[in-house]
């Protein structure tokens, strides 16, 4: 397994690549599918968005962490309840979740994970049996400590899986940033909430008012969806 921060992107080309922006890009997506939502389809752009905008579909996303003017929807998970979103088409961008999808675009299989589905996500990545990467959407470039936590916990969901399947400890080899990732998971995975409102994005998002987000965002194993991004859209595809 490797795990890579989206700025420093290798060729993701045959592997599965397991894409996370815990903060919120990809806790939203997942939020979203698990409340009915039909498809999700991100997009770069907000041009590309508003152009494939029809009777029916929502746009959602944000700039700055705030809601796109024109938009329905901001990038809040919180906001994409089942009311809103159930048999719906989400058209959704977002400044570097919907990039980093972008970015894993010529991998074999493309998994949409957060903290929210780290299990589920294992468990796909068990049964598509290709080389692993793991992508950090991080912000603007940089490593954001959530994605590398994320990434250390579906890392450590997915050494359990394999143990439980096989009946002993798990033979997994990690390049370096993977293994520093669950050391720093294992860390401080039972103050996972604390450390989520301490980190950057975190702070940010408490003070323009979206404390409740990352509360949200902090949850483990909450929904058993390990959507895989297929035609450019997400579909939710239950857990094994
Ligand atoms: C992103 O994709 O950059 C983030 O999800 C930003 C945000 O939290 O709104």
């Amino acid at each position: 397994i490797s795990c890579v921060n989206e700025a420093r992107a290798e060729d993701l080309s045959q592997k599965t690549v397991v894409v996370i922006d815990v903060l919120r890009a990809t806790s939203t997506m997942l939020t979203a599918l698990a409340n009915g939502c039909h498809e999700v389809v991100p997009v770069e752009t907000v041009l590309q968005a508003k152009s494939l905008q029809t009777e029916g579909t929502l746009l959602g996303g944000e700039r700055f962490c705030k809601k796109i003017p024109g938009f329905d929807l901001g990038n809040s998970p919180l906001e994409y309840k089942s009311y809103q979103v159930a048999g719906k088409t989400v058209i959704i961008t977002t400044t570097n979740g919907t990039r980093a999808i972008q970015k894993a675009s010529k991998a074999n299989h493309i998994v949409i994970g957060s903290m929210l589905n780290a299990k589920a996500c294992a468990e796909r990545m068990a049964q598509l049996d290709n080389e692993i990467a793991i992508l950090c959407a991080g912000t603007q470039d940089l490593f954001s400590l959530e994605d590398g936590l994320c990434a250390g916990l579906i890392a450590d969901e997915l050494l359990r899986h394999l143990q439980a399947a096989s009946g002993s400890p798990a033979q997994v080899s990690f390049n370096d940033f993977g293994l520093a990732m669950l050391n720093a998971y294992r860390e401080v995975q039972h103050q996972l909430t604390d450390t989520l409102l301490s980190c950057a994005n975190g702070k940010r998002l408490t003070k323009l008012g979206f404390k409740d987000d990352v509360l949200y965002c902090a949850q483990v194993n909450t929904l058993a969806i390990a959507p895989q991004v297929i035609g450019g859209k997400l579909e939710a595809i239950p857990a094994c």
